[in-house]
């Protein structure tokens, strides 16, 4: 069996957790490849929710854990999911890349500091560091997992360059000792480790962070993430050849959810919206902010699904178009008076698009009961399916684990 990447196809909170979690049986390993502690992936079982940043959601499911080089990590937060874990009687088998950026309390200082910089032009970013963190690895000032344990890299030059713009800076010396208490045992190399794993016969899950439309070069920039967030960074993000990415499948909401600022043409303002994010429980996972609420966009789907060549697609809340009486998607975008249904053509104008809805079949008071597909919901699933050319083969119409269904084999 081949790798599989799930990857989100909106700006994030498309359903990762619950779709990785899902998925993690079949799996040898689940791994994350890029971002940091500004996800937050959420699976509710039997009622109790869990939420994580940093551990891959294969946890539940006891899989071996893997976190690769491509991402932004914060020690101290992993300690907190490594704690919790603990307190439920669990031992999580964690396999930290030594290559890792780390994220020390200067780059989450920085995140903040830089928000304040712009004003009313704030990005909104999780200051969790995450910014500020690749950017100090390539400025090459920041240590990494296994610089920290070695004792190998030297902080003065980041500490006179933090020093020149803030004030205040913490004493690093606790946050060193306890970082390496918790990166002590747990580092090696994460790529070679996936490598005998596939060689070994055994295949692994790629669990991404945020979406699509959040990546720092493809995504809507400015007001994007810090880093990669598509499937094509799976192999560099991780140290595995190009070959092992392996299949890819996207998971979007059937509606469209954005937190923090930048463009969103199908955002819903007013009562309509405000029912979804209420019914969908739409809420920050990280920060507890109410996320922005939107028809489902067509035109920034067929982006995403061609960019990272996705092979199959996870749909997923579909229950929450159950509770609201209009139902819309987005085809194009109208720009200047000019119509297009191309993402990539319509970027740098984003904010001016209009989007150009189509009216679906309301899903209004239908049932949807787990393993059944109401007409409505059929309906815009087939839709999707010629329109992205590609199939759906995940429906999710529950937060409960129990609520995915299969719908190809
Ligand atoms: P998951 O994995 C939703 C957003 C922030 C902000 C922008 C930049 O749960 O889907 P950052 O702190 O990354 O510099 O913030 O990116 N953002 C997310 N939004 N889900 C996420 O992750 C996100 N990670 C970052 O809200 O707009
Ligand atoms: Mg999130």
């Amino acid at each position: 069996m081949r790798n599989l990447c799930i990857v989100g196809l909106q700006w994030g909170d498309e359903g990762k957790g619950k779709i990785v979690d899902f998925y993690a049986d079949r799996f040898e390993g689940v791994v994350r490849y890029n971002g940091g502690s500004n996800a937050g992936h959420t699976i509710v079982i039997g009622g109790r929710m869990f939420v994580f940043h940093l551990l891959p959601s294969g946890y539940l499911k006891k899989k071996k854990l893997l976190i690769g080089p491509g991402v932004a990590l914060d020690p101290l937060t992993l300690d907190g999911e490594l704690q919790l874990v603990r307190n439920e009687g669990g031992e999580a088998d964690l396999l930290i890349d030594e290559r890792c950026t780390l994220v020390t309390p200067f780059e989450k200082q920085m995140d903040a500091f830089i928000e304040t910089l712009r004003g009313e032009n704030a990005l909104g970013t999780t200051k969790r560091g995450i910014g500020p963190s690749y950017a100090m690895r390539a400025l090459r000032l920041t240590p990494r997992a296994g610089d920290l344990v070695n004792g190998t890299f030297d902080m003065d030059a980041a500490i006179s360059f933090y020093k020149t713009f803030m004030k205040d800076l913490p004493d690093l010396g606790p946050w060193k000792e306890e970082s390496r208490k918790v990166l002590a045992g747990r580092t090696g190399n994460v790529g070679e480790s996936i490598m005998a794993m596939n060689e070994a016969g055994h295949s692994v899950l790629f669990e991404g962070a945020q979406g699509v439309l959040l990546d720092l070069v493809y995504g809507t920039y400015p007001y994007v993430t810090g880093a990669h967030t598509i499937a094509n960074y799976v192999p560099a993000g991780l140290g595995i050849p190009n070959t092992s990415l392996g299949d890819v499948m996207g998971v979007a909401k059937a509606y469209t959810t954005r937190v923090g600022g930048g463009p969103f043409p199908t955002e819903i303002l007013g009562e309509t919206g405000e029912k979804i994010r209420t019914e969908g429980k739409e809420y920050g996972a990280t920060t507890g902010r109410p996320r922005r609420v939107g028809w489902l966009d067509l035109v920034g789907l067929k982006y995403a699904v061609r960019l990272n060549g996705v092979s199959e697609l996870a749909l997923t809340k579909l229950d929450i178009l159950a509770k609201v009486k209009e139902m819309k998607v987005c085809i194009a975008y109208s720009i200047d008076g000019e119509e297009t249904s191309n993402f990539s053509r319509a970027l740098p104008k984003l904010a001016a698009a209009k989007p150009v809805y189509m009216d679906m079949p309301s899903f209004f008071g239908v049932e949807l009961r787990e393993h059944q597909l109401p007409g409505p919901a059929q309906n815009l699933v087939e839709f999707l399916e010629n329109e992205l050319k590609v199939k759906v083969t995940l429906v999710s119409m529950g937060e409960e684990r129990s609520a995915t269904m299969k719908r190809h084999a």
